[in-house]
């Protein structure tokens, strides 16, 4: 491999690391949490966060009114009503992941 080549392999994978070992969204984990999201949610959150079940939170129209991470997160990880728990299914991380993903989706 040339120097060139090395050096700019090397410098990707240092922002690679730098969004892997990051507390802020990066674009990694975004993208994992779509993934995430069109196995597990999509069916009833809908294609682009709009509601494809009664009931099912509208991830675009609710943007604004939707609760802290933390919320999310409780939602996601114990259920609420017709939403179900996802605990055991999905590691922090991945609901983490779906959260910074949800905050895309308007
Ligand atoms: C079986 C259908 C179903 C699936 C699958 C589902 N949800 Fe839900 N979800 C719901 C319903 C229905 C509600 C509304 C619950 C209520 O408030 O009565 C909801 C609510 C939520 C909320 C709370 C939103 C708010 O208003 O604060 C979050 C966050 C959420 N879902 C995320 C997810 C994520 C992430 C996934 C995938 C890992 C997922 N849901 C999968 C049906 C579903």
């Amino acid at each position: 491999m040339d120097l060139k080549i090395a050096t700019l392999a090397l410098a990707f994978l240092s922002v690679v690391m730098i969004f892997a070992g990051s507390a802020e969204p990066g674009v990694f984990s975004v993208v994992d949490g779509r993934k995430t999201y069109n196995k597990l949610c999509r069916m009833c959150h809908g294609g682009k966060g709009v509601s494809a079940v009664p009931g099912a939170t509208d991830f675009r129209r609710k943007f604004d009114m939707l609760g802290s991470d933390r919320d999310m997160f409780t939602a996601i990880q114990d259920g609420v009503r017709g939403m179900p728990a996802f605990l055991g299914l999905l590691s922090k991380d991945e609901i983490r992941n779906v959260i910074w993903y949800l905050r895309t989706i308007n």
